[in-house]
């Protein structure tokens, strides 16, 4: 870029200087961003991914959320990934978070085959994919040329939406981020795989909105087997499948289960109750060939949608040489 100045009107050569360099180059996410510069990026981080889904399965449904996570609070830069007393790891929301050794082994073995070339918020992007993957779910491609955040706060993450908010503030908060009501419902379908700690949901099961006793709308049958799983003073702590039945696929059958009064989160059940999403469960629901495709289509192109929340590009934030710090 050249830049003229009439005589008369020539600043002062340090502010000249600074006003360059606090020029924004902003860039875009494209498929294929590291074709050149590191051709095996995406094989890499599907290695690593493949084999620590295969060795533990509940890496894949960490590594989904936690891209969500990331991509809810700053958007999606990595900010997830910075340790520290108050990061955003250390917000309730995030305490279950699971899979960062999965993204510090890939980052060790890209930095080996291309240093300081692949940001942490695009493994993250791209191990989010290879971990629908590895349970079932149908390819995307996914857009790459994030760069790395520099800020990660606790009180930011706070804010995450959580079981029990309603779909009235869950089109809310999604909307802010610029996903629609169906991107919402959509993304929901995450939670055909993964697990939720019973503390996410025992007011549900004991004292519901303090009437002393379960929620009216949950299925009998799922409540019994909650209450089975999590007693009135068990521990909460105790881990409890999302989707009943198919935990470890990913498949339309979360759906099937929200319409049915089966969902185990408060905020799944609020699917089918507001008739603003119901309608968008419903085009989920029906013959499982055919519709079970049609999640898992909109899903990859839903999850392409969130991963374009906020990021940051060309020459803003940096490429992490770890993802658990700053340069
Ligand atoms: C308003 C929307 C959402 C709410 C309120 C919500 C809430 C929750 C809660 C409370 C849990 C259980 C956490 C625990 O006990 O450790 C959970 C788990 C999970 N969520 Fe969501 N979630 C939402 C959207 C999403 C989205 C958009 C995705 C992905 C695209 C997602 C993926 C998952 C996965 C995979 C799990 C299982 C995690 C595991 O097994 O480690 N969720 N969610």
């Amino acid at each position: 870029m050249t830049v003229y100045f009439h005589m008369k009107t020539t600043p002062n050569l340090f502010v000249v200087l600074l006003a360059i360099s606090s020029i924004r180059v902003l860039g875009c996410t494209r498929v294929g961003f590291y074709e050149k510069t590191c051709p095996r990026a995406e094989i890499i981080v599907q290695d690593v991914v493949k084999s620590a889904v295969k060795a533990n399965y509940t890496y894949a449904p960490g590594l989904l959320r936690m891209f969500f996570h990331d991509c809810f609070v700053r958007g999606c830069d990595a900010s997830i990934l910075l340790n520290g007393p108050s990061t955003e790891q250390t917000a309730t929301p995030n305490s279950h978070l699971r899979g960062f050794e999965v993204i510090n082994r890939a980052k060790t073995m890209l930095e080996n085959e291309c240093p300081g070339v692949v940001s942490c918020a695009d493994i993250l992007a791209l191990a989010a994919r290879d971990a629908v993957i590895q349970t079932g779910g149908t390819f995307w491609e996914v857009p790459t040329g994030r760069r790395d955040g520099l800020v990660s706060l606790k009180s930011e993450a706070e804010d995450l939406p959580s079981s029990r908010t309603p779909a009235e503030d869950q089109i809310k908060i999604f909307a802010k981020k610029g996903l629609n009501t169906e991107d919402l419902v959509t993304l929901a379908g995450g939670h055909t795989i993964g697990t939720a700690a019973c503390a996410r949901f025992t007011d549900r099961l004991y004292n519901y909105k303090n009437n002393h006793g379960p929620d009216p709308d949950i299925d009998q049958v799922l409540l019994l087997h909650l209450q089975t799983l999590c007693p009135h003073n068990g521990d909460h702590g105790t881990r409890v499948a999302l989707d009943t039945g198919s935990v470890n696929s990913f498949d339309n059958s979360y759906y099937e289960n929200v319409r049915a009064g089966r969902g185990v989160l408060e905020s799944d059940s609020e699917l089918w109750t507001d008739p603003r999403t119901q309608r968008f469960v419903q085009q989920f629901l029906g013959d499982k060939k055919n519709h079970e495709l049609k999640f898992t289509k909109k899903f990859g192109r839903a999850m392409v949608k969130l991963g374009n929340v906020e990021v940051k590009t060309g020459n803003e934030g940096e490429i992490r040489r770890v993802c658990n710090k700053i340069n």
